[in-house]
Order: structure tokens, then sequence, then C-alpha cells
């Protein structure tokens, strides 16, 4: 079913550029549109993501369920640091740096890149280039997902900007590079993939756990073809900047690991590429059993030539292999270590169970060999593959997404509640869009159209899709008779049609590309690392399961479970207020709130039927709940003003409560001044102290408290257009009696020379100059150690 609504007043596509009226491009005249009723967050949908029309309901309704997931995964942390992406909801104890574990951070990008807002990938990247998240916890293609994306964006100084922050990316998996194999190793469960064959051989009698559950170090298909295509991506990025000799150096890299995983890994026998565990092995045998990693190498380009690829194909659509109703299973099924069934409760086997994460790689691999055209792959089958995982992402009739699937039965094996929904650990989307309906992003001007349906459809359509800046919709119609708008291929380039013609494949010519505007606004609100820290959330009064602190932590999603709000469930108060205090006083004009309520699923809260928004100055402005939407954004404006808190009076309905997944307060970003107060703060002692907190005098807010542990981080620093020197300014006291060193890093990289505080007069601010090489963009500037007579105020680029 096609569900049609007219277009309405809430802002459609207002993210583009152009204002030009939406062209009617779907049946009857009217553009496809999502059925609203079954999704909360319509604001984000309406705003960020292309819209698909196609025959397959079911990969329609798990395409647009996620979107959804995902979007519950996209978390604000700081101002300067922006949006990162959640691996699961609830936040688990082995997470590093704002919750980022780096293991799906490449499916993250792969994914998000198609939306529409650039923040939400180039934040994340950044975090992972020049923040604190650390890129080897877990075995990445990050640096490969960043070029992709660029090469959907189309902006390539973006990625080019980085090349200093890629290649150091690389050189820290030295510590794991056996350079007399050229190949790197790592124990499998930090390749995400713990109870895996190598485990299994090495432990065969169950003596030791840690053994078999981590794994000894592996040279694996997966981390080497990552690290091929992070190489790879490195010499893009050179490429970019013009930088010939980088991008040689990289070119070599990549060619000489893919010569080795060719050498060692690739089996003439078994005709795969095969894991080799390390210890003890001096003879680099090679393990005997198929595993699903065994495939992921042409994804990136690597075996895409009939020797390698047809025998992948054939183990992929062989039952002995890897063909299973809910697969593909991350082990091949003849292999005596496969498991159907877990045999204990423990989450993650990828000895057998079917793994979004694998199936991600494993679709694109597919994608990359059909377009090869080096085997007899079909349409059909990549497609029964893609209608494979659409069947295994359901759970209780409706698109779902955990951690891991039986691979024989419609039964996720690892699903824990109010811990595995919505397990943002893959793609699906990156897989309809550019491997089903065939969008091939591209480093030049051009459009290149090469889809991978089934044989038999006679029509498909992608609406608004953003592809180089530019919308971008893409309808296929054999006969003309559901679009309207000609026989075969017609593709609009920001509401224009730019190309008609027979044939389903097309290389079309783009404008180029138009990159939006990287100043965008900034949440104050968002605290990422709990109570204790700022800013802060506390209200009159708050239902016992629920947190005050769950309406600044970054994350929205409107679920009854998990649970992700505050609410005044059973307060006595007809109404009660829900305060959030910033570390300083900051000029606001507006406010946005996502409004829970459950009154359709049952519950009882409800929207208020009255928002007062008081501030520093008193009321800033009144709203009902006319003026509201339920489970949604909300922005309330005013005129702007100046305060160190927004205070929500929130009135309930009668009989009702009221709920809030979390407040946000949207500002321009810094220009050139940084607050130490709104840096972030790690270590025991530091904090932001209100300085002069009398009567009629507006507090100043440092930083202080300071002790040898103290971190202050500043992120979101502005360097020069092209990289070069700059000077930062320190404004700051010193109340000792002698200088202090606060040890400097940029971009995660300690400098030579620290920060030499001076005492200052009788404890006065002063300033202090120091030159550091930014990168262009965005920095994050870290300063460490302190003592309790040091306070921090600024830091100013000039
Ligand atoms: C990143 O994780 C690895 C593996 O757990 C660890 O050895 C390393 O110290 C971490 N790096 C940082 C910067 O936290
Ligand atoms: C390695 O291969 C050599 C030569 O074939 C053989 O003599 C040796 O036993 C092998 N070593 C191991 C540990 O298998
Ligand atoms: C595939 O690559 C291998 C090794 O590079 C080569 O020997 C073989 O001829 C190639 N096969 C085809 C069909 O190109
Ligand atoms: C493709 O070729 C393989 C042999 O490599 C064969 O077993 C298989 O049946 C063929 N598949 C199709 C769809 O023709
Ligand atoms: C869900 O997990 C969070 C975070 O661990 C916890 O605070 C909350 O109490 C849990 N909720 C339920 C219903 O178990
Ligand atoms: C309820 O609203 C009144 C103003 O109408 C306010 O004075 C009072 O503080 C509010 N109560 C709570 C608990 O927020
Ligand atoms: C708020 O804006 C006013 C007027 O531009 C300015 O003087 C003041 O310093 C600003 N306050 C803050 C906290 O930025
Ligand atoms: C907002 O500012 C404008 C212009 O100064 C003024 O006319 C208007 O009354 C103000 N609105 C409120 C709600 O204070």
């Amino acid at each position: 079913m096609l569900l049609v609504l007219a277009a309405t007043t809430c802002g459609l596509f207002f993210s583009f550029g152009t204002s030009a009226p939406i062209e009617p491009l779907g049946p009857g005249g009217t553009p496809f549109l999502l059925d609203k009723s079954q999704y909360f967050s319509h604001s984000f949908l309406e705003t960020e993501i292309p819209y698909i029309d196609i025959p397959d309901q079911l990969i329609k309704d798990v395409y647009y369920y996620r979107w959804t997931s995902l979007e519950r995964n996209l978390r604000y942390t700081t101002q300067g640091t922006g949006y990162m992406t959640t691996e699961f909801v609830q936040p688990v104890w082995y997470a590093q740096a704002f919750g980022t574990i780096n293991a799906a951070a490449g499916h993250h990008l792969d994914e998000a890149k198609w939306l529409r807002s650039p923040k939400y990938t180039d934040d994340y990247f950044q975090l992972y280039a020049r923040g604190p998240a650390n890129s080897t916890q877990y075995t990445e293609w990050i640096l490969h997902a960043a070029e992709r994306k660029a090469l959907v964006s189309g902006d390539k100084a973006f990625l080019a900007a980085h090349l200093d922050d890629l290649q150091r990316a690389v050189h820290e998996w030295d510590k794991v590079l056996d350079k007399d194999v050229g190949l790197y190793y790592y124990q499998p469960v930090w390749d995400a993939q713990e109870l895996s064959l190598p485990g299994f051989v090495a432990d065969p009698n169950n003596m030791d756990w840690d053994l078999r559950k981590d794994g000894p170090d592996t040279y694996r298909p997966s981390h080497n073809a990552y690290m091929v295509a992070n190489c790879r991506a490195v010499a893009r990025a050179a490429e970019f900047a013009g930088n010939a000799q980088v991008q040689a150096e990289y070119t070599k890299m990549a060619d000489d690991i893919e010569a080795a995983m060719f050498k060692h890994m690739w089996d003439p026998k078994k005709q795969f590429f095969m894991d080799i565990i390390r210890p003890n092995n001096p003879n680099l045998t090679r393990l005997d059993g198929r595993e699903q990693v065994g495939v992921f190498p042409f994804r990136f380009g690597i075996g895409l030539n009939e020797t390698y690829a047809q025998p992948a194909v054939d183990a992929l659509f062989d039952t002995q292999g890897f063909l299973t109703p809910y697969g593909p299973p991350t082990l091949e099924v003849r292999d005596p270590w496969y498991m159907a069934e877990k045999p204990d409760s423990y989450c993650c086997y990828w000895n057998g169970q079917s793994w979004p994460y694998s199936t991600s790689h494993t679709l694109k691999s597919l994608a990359a060999i059909y377009r090869s055209g080096t085997t007899n792959l079909t349409s059909d089958q990549y497609y029964l593959y893609l209608k494979t995982y659409a069947q295994t992402q359901q759970k209780d009739g409706h698109p779902y997404v955990a951690e891991s699937h039986y691979p024989h039965k419609a039964m996720w094996s690892a699903d824990g509640f109010n811990h595995s929904e919505h397990y943002a650990h893959s793609t699906n989307n990156d897989d309809v869009i550019s491997g089903l309906l065939g969008i091939v992003p591209q480093a030049d001007d051009t459009l290149v159209i090469s889809p991978i349906v089934p044989s038999d459809w006679k029509w498909f359509g992608i609406q608004d899709l953003n592809y180089h800046g530019h919308r971008v919709t893409v309808l296929y119609d054999a006969d003309g008779t559901r679009y309207g708008k000609g026989i075969g291929l017609t593709v609009f380039i920001d509401n224009e049609q730019i190309y008609q013609g027979p044939d389903m494949k097309a290389t079309v010519k783009m404008p180029p590309p138009r990159i939006p505007d990287k100043d965008v606004p900034v949440n104050i609100a968002a605290n990422p690392d709990g109570v204790g820290r700022w800013p802060r959330a506390d209200a009159t009064y708050t239902f016992q399961a629920d947190w005050s602190y769950k309406a600044i932590d970054g994350v929205v999603y409107y679920d009854s479970e998990p649970d992700n709000r505050w609410t005044n469930y059973q307060s006595p108060n007809q109404n009660d207020t829900l305060t959030v205090t910033f570390p300083r006083f900051r000029n606001i004009s507006s406010v946005t709130l996502a409004a829970f309520s459950d009154v359709d699923r049952n519950g009882q809260i409800d929207l208020p039927w009255k928002v007062e928004v008081w501030g520093s100055t008193g009321l800033l402005a009144t709203v009902s709940d006319s003026d509201l939407v339920a489970n949604d954004r909300n922005t309330i404006s005013f005129n702007e003003t100046e305060t160190s808190f927004v205070a929500l009076n929130l009135y309930n309905q009668p009989g009702r409560f009221v709920g809030l997944c979390e407040v946000e307060v949207w500002v321009p970003p810094a220009g050139s001044v940084y607050h130490a107060a709104d840096a972030l703060l790690k270590g025991e002692t530091v904090d932001v102290l209100l300085e002069g907190n009398v009567n009629g005098v507006k507090p100043k807010s440092v930083v202080g408290a300071m002790a040898a542990d103290s971190i202050v981080s500043f992120s979101g620093v502005l360097g020069p257009a092209a990289a070069g020197s700059s000077t930062v300014t320190i404004v700051y006291a010193n109340a000792g009696e002698s200088t202090l060193n606060l040890a400097l890093e940029v971009n995660q990289v300690p400098q030579a020379v620290g920060v030499a505080l001076k005492p200052t007069e009788d404890g006065a601010y002063a300033s202090v100059d120091v030159p550091v090489k930014l990168a262009s963009g965005k920095n994050f500037v870290t300063l460490k150690g302190g003592s309790p007579w040091i306070k921090l105020d600024t830091l100013t680029v000039s």
C-alpha cells in the first residue's frame, strides 16, 4: 500500500537550499510519502530521509523502520563536538568517549551519509579522526566510510582537510602489523567477533573460556581488507588534497596488504579467503573452515575477478555453505564448529548465528561482485539476499533489529530487553539505495544509476535523495504507466527533469556539488557525562522509573521501553517545572522540546495543556497544547534573552501527566572565543566556578578546582581555512607562587611545548599566547593538569 498524504505545512524538505515546490512525482501525481501513523519523530524523517517506492512492501517497511532505528542512536554530545552514533540505545560499560564503540562506526557512517544534514556524519567522523573516540578498540573501516561519504556529499575538501588525521589513524594500527608477513593480526573479539572459529580451533576441548571466547591473535580477511580500504581512502584524500607523494605511498601500502592477502589468506583448495591463527604457526597454516569474513574483501574491491569471486558466490548460494532462510550464518553450515543454536545465553556466537553486521558487508560484496560482471550472479540472487535480510529484521510482525538471529528460524537469538532494541551495528538503507536501487556514488560530477532489481520489477523510484548536495529523484517505469513520465528511467535534479531514457542504467551529468554551510547551530543543553557535570537538569517532581537527566542526555526517542525520558507521572502537582541550568549565561532565542506522549499506547503521559518558558529575565514564552506535536520536536521561539537557565513549567491535562524525552537549546556556534566553562571536563575535582555571584551582578563562569588529573577539552575550535600556524590565547588566573605547565594536545596529538601559566598579580586574570598548528575546520584542543590555584576563562584563536 502506498499511503499518500497531501504535503503538510511542517516544512517538508526545508533543509534543501532550493525552495522550489515539490514536483509531484508519485503515482497519481503526488509525492511518495511514508505512512506517518507508524512512526514517531516525523519532523526528522521529513527533513532527513529519501523516500522510496518499490513493489516489495517488506523491504520498504524495513527501510523506513531502519531510519527510525538509526535516529534512536544519533546522540548529541557537546556544542563543539556535535553528533555521534551509539551502538546500543542504553549505555554499556565498555563504551569509550561519549559512549562510542568503534566496531560498527563504518556501518554508521555508511548508512547515515544518506541523511540530508551532513552534521551527523561530519561530527562523528571527526570524533574518530581528531577527537577522543578510540578508533583501535575494534577493527574498523572508518576511513573508507569517510571516503564513500565524500563521494555522496561531494565534499572532497572535508576529506582532504583530514589528510594528516587519516594517516595517523592508519598508523595507529602499526602495533599489530606483522611486517614480515605483511598482514595485520588482532584477537577475533576485537574484530567484533568473539566465539568465532579461531577460538574454537585454539580451544577445542573448552578448557579456557577466555581463549575460546576472545580467540587467539589471528590474521583475518575482514581486518586486512578494512586496512586495504583505509589506505586507499588516505590515497583518495591525498588525491583530493593534490598530494601525489602521500597518494603514492598509501596506494602502495594498500597494494602490499592486498598482495599479502592473496598470498597467505586465499586458499586455492577451499577457494576462499581464510583466517590464519598467529601463535605457534610459523608456516601460516590457514584454518579449514570458511567463515563469512572471507566474503568481506569483495566489497572493498579485493578479488573482483572470476577466480576469487565465483567461488564466493557459489558458497553463498550453497545450502551447506551460507544459504539459510534467515542467514547468512557467520560460519558455513558444513563446518564441524557450526552452531545453528547457541549453547547458552551469551549474546555473541559468531560460529553460525546470522548477524546484521556481517550481512551488511556481504550485501555490499554481492553488489560489488554483481557490478564487476565477473561471475554468473544474477540480480534475482542479489534480491534473494536482500529479501532474506528484510525477513530476518522482523519481530511480532513488525520490522525490528536486534543483535543476532537464528540462521534457520524466525527468531532473534540475542535480543536483550532494554539493551538490544534497534541495535545499531549494521546497514540496511545503504544497501537499498546503493545496492538495489543502484545509486553508485562517484568522485566526478556524475550520477551513476546501476540498479540490481529483480528481473520482474516494472517500476521503482527514489525521491529527494541528497547527492552532491542536490535533490535527486530517480524513477523507473517499464511501460510509463506508474509515474506518467515516460518509458524507462527518468531523473530529476533539483526538481528539473534532466534525463529520460529507455534503459534501467544511466550515467547522468550532475551540476557541481553544493556544500552546505558548516556553521550550523549547536545545542547547548546536552550533557554527555551525566549527573555532576554541566549542564544540569532538575525537576520539581520525577517519576521513580524516569530521570531528569534523560532530558539532556542527547538521545531522542519516544518508545515506552527502553525508557528515555523525564516524566512527572504520579506527581501530586497540577504542574511541574523542569529546569535546565547552563554552566554560564547564554543568549538564547528558542527552546526545543521533544515531547513524550503515550496516551495512544494506553499510558497516562500526554502533552501539557500549557507550557511556560522562564529564564533569568522572567517569562519568555507561553504555548498551549494546540501548538505542540506529541512524540516529536517542538521549537518554542522568543526574543533573544540572556539567561543562565531555561525553566519549563508544564501543566498537566486533567487526569494526565507530562513527559519530555529531550530539551534542546540551539544557538549559533561559538565564533573565535571558546569558554572553558563550555569545555568537556574530566577529573576528580575540576568544575565550573561561578565568580561574583552576588545580587545584581551577573556572575562569571570559569573552570577551577583543578588538579593534576584535570582535563579540559575544547572542541569545535575553528582552525584557519588552510591548515597552518595559529595563536591560541588563553585567559587564566594563577594565584599560586610558581608557574604551572599544562600539557597541550591538538587533535589528540601531544604538543612538544605545553602552556606555561605564570603566577598572575593578586590572582587576577591574564593571558598567555601559545603558537599551535591547527587543522582547517574543527579542532579538539585539550589542556591537561592543573592546581587549585589555577582558573581558566577562555581560549581565543587568532
Ligand atoms: C583504544 O583501545 C585500545 C584497545 O582496547 C587500547 O589499547 C587503547 O589504549 C585505547 N586508546 C585510547 C586512546 O583510549
Ligand atoms: C613448517 O613447514 C616445514 C617445511 O614444510 C616443516 O618442516 C615444519 O614441520 C612446519 N612447521 C610446522 C609448525 O608445521
Ligand atoms: C584473476 O586473478 C588471478 C590472480 O591475479 C589471475 O591469475 C587470473 O588470471 C585472473 N582471472 C581472470 C578471469 O581474470
Ligand atoms: C553459476 O556457476 C556455478 C559454478 O561456478 C554453478 O554451480 C551455478 O549453478 C551457476 N549459477 C547460475 C545462477 O547459473
Ligand atoms: C534500562 O537500562 C537503563 C540503563 O542501564 C537503566 O537505568 C534502566 O533502569 C533500565 N530499565 C529497565 C526497565 O530495566
Ligand atoms: C506551578 O505553576 C505556578 C504558576 O502558575 C508556579 O508558581 C509553581 O511554582 C508551579 N509549580 C511547580 C511544582 O512547578
Ligand atoms: C548577549 O548579547 C548581548 C548583546 O549582543 C551581549 O552584549 C552579551 O555579551 C551577550 N551575552 C552573552 C552571555 O553572550
Ligand atoms: C520582541 O521584540 C520586539 C522588538 O523589540 C518587540 O516589539 C516585542 O514586543 C517583543 N516580544 C516580546 C514577547 O517581548
